[in-house]
């Protein structure tokens, strides 16, 4: 499989002017063999930036920052998984420590959108992680088991096969402390062990698990070669396309 390289935008750019200019820049920077990009947008922004993509048939697939897990109604300021589908995303983050933070999201949220963006045809980037006080008080393997054991409830099957896990410790989150590339190999196996528990060791073993947090240039490469990671979550360093570059070139 190639190395997964997902970029956040989160809230940014302001304008859709500063958003063609840097998705043409971003698609420049992830021209790179072996390496697999995805990219997520502000949602206003997917339509156009499918419709540049196809026109210059670039190798960038997109994805959604969230979900909901209705496909359509009375759910005011949502985005369902099946519009998502509908304007051309293949991806979609779930349960983003952002979205737990400012929108008071549980561990029950992200297992119905995952089980939603799995029924539209999506792959759902599971997001996990510990907080600092999770880490002060040794509680990342309760922590970790909770949050997967319950994103996954009742997911089996075929379905299996479309989960992306995402490791993000929520103090490295866009503060530049990221997590060093032994811990992330050691809570890599431990997710892994939280997965063939749940399902069985040859299926866990085919789950692509992504670091996220603070990573630059100078890191990124670690969580590949060191840590055994199947790709990367980039929020700020993707909204620099010469950092991009780098990290890329970096995991390739
Ligand atoms: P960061 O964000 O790279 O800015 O730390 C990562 C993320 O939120 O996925």
């Amino acid at each position: 499989m190639k190395t997964l390289v997902v970029a956040n935008w989160k809230c940014n750019p302001v304008t859709l002017a500063e958003a063609k200019k840097l998705f043409s820049a971003t698609k420049k920077a992830v021209a790179i063999k072996g390496v697999e990009c995805v990219l997520c947008p502000p949602f206003i922004y997917l339509p156009v930036l499918k419709n540049a993509s196809v026109k210059t048939s670039a190798r960038i697939k997109l994805g959604g920052q969230d979900c909901f897990w209705e496909d359509k109604g009375a759910f005011t300021g949502e985005i369902s998984a099946k519009q998502l589908k509908d304007v051309g995303c293949e991806y979609v983050l779930i349960g983003h420590s952002e979205r737990k933070k400012y929108f008071d999201e549980t561990d029950e949220f992200a297992n119905r959108k995952i089980k939603s963006a799995l029924k539209n045809g999506l792959r759902p980037v599971f997001c996990v992680g510990d907080t600092l006080e999770d880490r002060k008080t040794g509680n990342i393997p309760q922590v970790l088991s909770r949050q997967i054991e319950k994103g996954l409830k009742g997911i089996k099957g075929a379905a299996v096969g479309k989960i992306i896990l995402g490791y993000e410790p929520v103090w490295a989150i866009g503060s530049g402390k990221a997590c060093s590339a032994s811990e992330a190999q050691t809570i890599n196996l431990y997710i892994r062990k939280i997965l063939t528990k749940l399902y069985s060791a040859k299926v866990a073993r085919n789950i692509p698990v992504l670091y996220g947090g603070s990573v630059n240039s100078n890191n990124a490469g670690s969580y590949i070669f060191e840590a055994g990671m199947s790709g990367i979550l980039v929020g700020g360093a993707s909204l620099n396309p010469k950092e991009l570059a780098k990290v890329v070139k970096g995991v390739s």
